[in-house]
């Protein structure tokens, strides 16, 4: 153990001088977009990853992850903490809250919200569903894929089409009602299902920026290579959740 931790601490030393020397260099090659604003500390928070990022490789590689978690949808919860100073309101109430009356928002936050509290709220969801050795569906989520998807072949080939048709940036979901009812789904941008007093059960996000780094234009591949990283016993869960009619973001 002690070897290994000295060695972990040698490697962890070179790679902090190699970057302190070289940040340049590390930038560039990974396309990094603009830093997070300042101010990231208020009632909004980065949840976690609960894996490592590399936990995906071949089908996400690590650099994708970190930048994605680490500063795109950093810089959402950056951005709310924001516009909560202003708009103490925002941070006290449920996310889905806000999202599902946008319009009684004033219109000099409405789009601020629309954006980021929506890029929150997708993510947050995209990272649960996410996991190492994810299984496969099984159950009553196996069940409605059957009933309503047409199965779990069809369900993924529809599903990816989806994601391929959608215009720019944007995510593709599978909205689930209380009584339990799939369908597929797209929207732009980072806009949500909650946004029309629905829920996502599972999504995946075909911004560039998910993707980028490593398939360069090729969202379909993308799009096939994600079933990898899915958790299904998560999916469960919100699934679960979503009949209950507890399920948030
Ligand atoms: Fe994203």
């Amino acid at each position: 153990m002690l070897s290994m931790s000295r060695r972990h601490l040698m490697l962890a030393a070179t790679g902090l001088a190699a970057a302190a020397a070289a940040p340049r260099i590390v930038f560039a090659q990974a396309a990094a977009p603009a830093p997070a604003p300042a101010a990231a500390t208020g009632p909004f928070t980065l949840p976690p990853l609960t894996y490592p990022t590399n936990a995906f490789e071949p089908h996400i590689d690590a650099k994708t992850m970190e930048i994605h978690h680490d500063r795109h949808h950093a810089a959402y919860v950056a951005n709310m903490n924001n516009a909560a100073k202003t708009n103490p309101q925002l941070g006290t109430a449920k996310i889905e809250n806000v999202l599902g009356n946008l319009n009684a928002l004033d219109d000099s936050i409405k789009f601020t919200v629309r954006n980021n509290l929506g890029g929150h709220a997708n993510h947050t969801m995209f990272w649960q569903i996410m996991g190492p050795n994810g299984g496969k569906p099984e159950g009553e989520v196996l069940a409605a894929i059957d009933r309503d998807l047409g199965g779990l072949e069809k369900f993924q080939n529809d599903f990816n089409a989806a994601g391929g048709r959608q215009f720019g940036s944007g995510w593709v979901f599978v909205t689930v009602t209380k009584d339990g009812k799939l369908a597929i789904e797209t929207r732009p941008n980072q806009d949500s299902p909650i946004m029309d007093g629905k829920r996502a059960l599972m999504g995946n996000d075909v911004w560039e920026h998910a993707y980028y780094l490593n398939y360069q234009n090729r969202r379909a591949d993308y799009l096939k290579a994600w079933w990898n990283t899915v958790n299904w016993a998560k999916i469960a869960e919100r699934y679960a959740a979503a009949k209950a009619g507890t399920l948030g973001v």
